[in-house]
């Protein structure tokens, strides 16, 4: 079975450029547990970027997502580089759609896609490759810690859930539709519809504490949010 890993864009691609470093530690975790991987890799600010330029130009939404995307399968084949390098056994070309990742991951420990279709984010691509490929654990890694109740850095007594069930993860996604824009919840609410239909479990941890990290991928309790 393959772990899907939904990894947010700003962490691979940071203001100093890609972060191999980062993606050096990512590896040797993932390479020491006893799992296959399939990646799935955020735009981040190359996303935006990108999206805004064409915006500029007078492109329309889908068109600005079109180019999102790009960025989000640079980041990709960034995390295939590192990998690679690695020696890992993974995948050399990003996964373009949900079918070429199903196949790539008959044959390979690692494989990893950006985004696939405009209109959705690489959140929903995750929790859609996860059933794709009958995966039944998810973990997200982001720049937050967990799932709150509020936005925790507005917000300092915004409660922490160790542990959620999926209807309370939906409300909690729906809730934070009506935020101001660029204030997204930490997971967006097809990809909440789509691991509760399919009851994927899912965990939240940060990129930034690689001890939670590896207790995830291994289905260990840790910091974060485990929503089961
Ligand atoms: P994400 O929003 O998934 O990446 O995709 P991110 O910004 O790194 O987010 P986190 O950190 O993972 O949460 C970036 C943009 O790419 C487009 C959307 O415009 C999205 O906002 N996109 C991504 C698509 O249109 N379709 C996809 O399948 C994926």
């Amino acid at each position: 079975m393959h772990i899907v890993l939904s990894l947010g864009g700003s962490l691979v691609n940071t203001e100093n450029g890609i972060d191999t470093v980062f993606l050096n530690q990512i590896r040797q975790i993932l390479e020491k547990s006893e799992h296959n991987f399939a990646i799935v890799t955020g735009g981040g600010k190359a996303a935006r970027k990108y999206a805004n330029e064409v915006r500029l130009k007078g492109g329309n939404e889908f068109e600005a997502d079109e180019a999102a995307i790009v960025a989000t399968k640079e980041n990709a084949k960034a995390v295939i580089d590192v990998f690679s390098a690695g020696k890992s056994n993974i995948c050399k070309k990003v996964c373009l759609d949900f079918d070429n990742a199903r196949k790539e991951a008959k044959k390979f420990r690692f494989i990893a896609m950006g985004g696939t279709i405009p209109g959705i984010t690489t959140d929903a691509d995750a929790a859609l490759l996860a059933e794709a490929i009958n995966s039944r654990r998810l973990v997200n890694i982001s720049n937050v810690d967990a799932i709150y109740d509020s936005n925790p850095k507005e917000n300092k007594n915004a409660k922490k859930y160790g542990s959620l069930d999926y209807s309370t993860l939906i409300n909690l996604a729906c809730r934070s539709d009506t935020r101001k824009a660029g204030e997204n919840f930490v997971f967006d609410i097809l990809a909440c519809k789509i691991i509760a239909r399919s009851k994927i479990e899912a965990h939240f941890v940060s990129g930034k504490n690689l001890n939670d990290l590896e207790n995830a991928i291994n289905g260990k309790n840790h910091n974060g949010t485990i929503v089961k």
